[in-house]
């Protein structure tokens, strides 16, 4: 789909609604989503699934709610038939909040607590994604002590370089992520003999913003070998879960169609199956979080001040770091629109930056712009890992959050005041 901002009498609109207009009525800074974007976003994997998956394959997309885990984002997704991919007790109970359902989630992470544990287990969710050998210890011990079960996949390392940031690369030996691929085997053995866990499947994330699907195929590749070496110790598994999709333009950046993806994909598991896996089904599942929400999204904010100096103007706004802490981060660039379509040509170039006392407090650097204070810009592609890693730093409020479902806005978080930022503090008696 197109992008769902774009200039309508030169204000730029999410879907049918002016920028402008949601700043009137719910201020700034505002992240603010588009609903037909998430959908199509999503639909992009599921018809994909649909009409490449071998034989009619089950495949399960699993939205990695790390990137954007709003509960009405979540219940939309889930309204769509989109299962979960989560990281903390937290996000599981999200998850069953929106309305998604259990047994459509698995739990990745290297930390979970055994409270977290506990909790999954008595929800009986689809799968944890395990990442070490004292992981399965703990999850084997605590499904005995409730008398249930638990299924497992081993997030396997299949140290293949997925050419993306290193913050966000992580299929690669050096880093905490995942089993090392020559343990994978012995780690199977331990799992399938502990005698509450039920060995399911495998899994695998090799990092985010991946441009091309060649490392991802590469790794499918090494996943299947295992599987096979498994199959010829009786180690039977059912799915195969491939990590995170695709990655977004931020920058005039050309991912590859996730269609063709998964149809590369289908086609290597289809030729699989029918030479070396004697026609057996296998369940194919996939974690998306960036490319089904980050183009979903503009961070809506208001020019306060212009100060304009020798080396460098800055053009200060009132989001900041702690609103968008990507560039802070990872110097990630995120687009600049003025919201109001500039007539004039003289434009600046400034250093988009936030109120925050921290020099590594900038949104974006060297921006050609055409703003006055109070003028409105939207950072695009913030739909992911943007609200969600948002902070309270300098005690401020995180960031109103709405919706917009063609000319229906619905605000979906209100803005935190200054009271509830120390709600939950005390004086000293
Ligand atoms: N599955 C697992 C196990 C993951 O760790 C992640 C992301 C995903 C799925 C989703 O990947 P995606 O489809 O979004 O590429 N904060 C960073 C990104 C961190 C990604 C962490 N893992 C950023 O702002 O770029």
């Amino acid at each position: 789909m197109m992008s769902p901002f774009s200039y309508k009498n030169n204000v730029l609109c999410a879907e049918s609604v002016p920028l402008s207009a949601i700043a009137e009525q719910f201020g700034t800074p505002a992240y603010v989503y588009s609903k037909a974007s998430i959908t199509s976003n999503f639909a992009a994997y599921a018809d994909a699934c649909k009409q490449y998956a071998p034989g009619g394959e089950a495949t399960l997309i699993c939205f990695s709610v790390k990137s954007n885990s709003n509960l009405a984002i979540l219940q939309l997704l889930a309204q769509c038939g989109s299962g979960f991919d989560i990281v903390s007790g937290g996000e599981l109970l999200r998850v069953l909040a929106a309305g998604g359902s259990a047994d459509k989630i698995i739990f990745s992470g290297v930390g979970k607590s055994r409270d977290e544990m506990r909790l999954a287990l008595s929800h009986d969710i689809l799968c944890f994604n395990v990442e070490s050998i004292p992981e399965l210890h703990r999850l084997d011990a605590i499904a005995g002590e409730m008398g249930v079960r638990a299924r497992v996949s081993l997030r396997v390392n299949p140290n293949v370089d997925a050419k993306t940031h290193p913050y966000i690369s992580t299929g690669l030996k050096e880093n905490k992520f995942g089993v090392a691929y020559e343990d994978a085997l012995a780690t199977y053995r331990i799992a399938a003999a502990l005698p509450h866990l039920d060995v399911t499947g495998i899994d695998c994330h090799i990092g985010s913003q991946l441009l091309d699907d060649a490392p991802l195929l590469e790794a499918v590749d090494k996943l299947i070998e295992l599987i096979d070496q498994l199959a010829a110790e009786n180690i039977v598994l059912h799915h195969l879960d491939i990590g995170g999709g695709i990655g977004i333009d931020y920058q005039g950046d050309k991912p590859v169609a996730v269609g063709d993806y998964l149809q590369r994909l289908f086609a290597r598991i289809d030729a699989w199956r029918a030479a070396r896996h004697g026609g057996k089904p296998i369940k194919i599942l996939f974690e998306p979080g960036r490319s089904i929400v980050g183009n979903a999204g503009v961070l809506l904010t208001e020019v306060q001040y212009l100060k304009h100096g020798s080396e460098k103007n800055f053009a200060i706004v009132d989001a900041a770091m702690n609103d968008l802490m990507r560039p802070a981060m990872y110097q990630a660039w995120h687009g600049v629109q003025e919201v109001i379509a500039p007539q004039r040509s003289d434009t600046v170039t400034y250093d988009v930056v936030g109120p925050v006392c921290e020099s590594g407090d900038w949104l974006a650097r060297a921006r050609p712009l055409a703003i006055a204070p109070g003028d409105l810009l939207a950072i695009m592609s913030a739909g992911a890992y943007a609200m969600t890693m948002a902070s309270n730093y300098n005690t401020r409020g995180r960031a109103v959050e709405i919706l917009v479902d063609g000319d229906t806005t619905h605000q979906i978080r209100r803005r935190e005041t200054p009271q509830e930022l120390f709600a939950l503090e005390s004086l000293l008696k």
